[in-house]
């Protein structure tokens, strides 16, 4: 049985940033199940499917055949035998993700394939509903948010970073809209589990929400 680190929270509340950081402290297997969603959303756009078309995605759904694997460490998600990664982060495929994944059909796709890797590793697992429904019996569950305008300005200054184009009043529209549909759906909606700790990094570091989490994970066994 692995040992399981839970970490749940709105869009860009810098939870893969933290939960890659927690991982690589404690040496477990990160594992992004956002990319999962992304690559079913992949699967669907291929297929030549679009966000509206609810029917279609459930039908795809069927066939499509996600997997991930671990090259060098490093996670990588497959849509059948190709190598999506590099185009998870496309805004279409993020579009695509955050419509798609409100249909209980494509969650229920992902649910076994999740659980199995917690399973058999220890990981360090970021999403939506990890705590509350892929791994109710996490080892450690923590909720982690950022007030809205604290999220907009890090994507902001992290697309500013790499050059690319972008207007902040639209991220943040972006970031709301995200929310409210995570939030609202009726099939494993994002909130926090009751079990979880809360943190608002807000005002924190990368490094203090880090060394917050590690408190409440297992010290590691000295090697002999
Ligand atoms: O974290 P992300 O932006 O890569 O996630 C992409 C979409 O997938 C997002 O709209 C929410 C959804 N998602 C989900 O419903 N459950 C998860 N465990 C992870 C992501």
């Amino acid at each position: 049985m692995g040992y399981n680190v839970a970490i749940d929270g709105p869009a860009g509340a810098g939870k893969s940033t933290i939960a890659k950081l927690v991982a690589k402290e404690k040496g477990y297997i990160y594992v992004d199940t956002g990319a999962l969603y992304r690559a079913m959303a992949v699967c669907f756009l291929d297929a030549g499917i679009s966000p509206g078309e609810k029917e279609k995605i459930i039908a795809a759904s069927e066939k499509a055949q996600v997997s991930i694997r671990y090259e060098n460490g490093v996670q990588q998600v497959y849509a059948g035998s190709e190598n999506v990664t590099s185009r998870l982060r496309e805004e279409i495929v993020g579009n695509m993700a955050s419509f798609s994944s409100a249909i209980p059909e494509v969650r229920k796709k992902l649910l076994k394939l999740q659980q199995n890797l917690a399973e058999n590793e220890d990981v360090v697992m970021d999403g939506r509903d990890i705590g509350t429904n892929i791994l109710p019996h996490a080892d450690v569950k923590i909720y982690l948010t950022a007030d809205t305008a604290t999220r907009a300005k890090r994507r902001y200054e992290e697309l500013v970073r790499k050059g690319l184009p972008c207007d902040y009043d639209k991220i943040e529209k972006d970031i709301e809209e995200r929310d409210a549909r995570d939030m609202n759906r009726e099939t494993a909606p994002l909130r926090k589990a009751e079990d979880a700790v809360l943190i608002d990094s807000s005002h924190m570091t990368i490094e203090e929400v880090v060394s917050e989490i590690l408190k409440y994970c297992k010290s590691n066994t000295p090697q002999q």
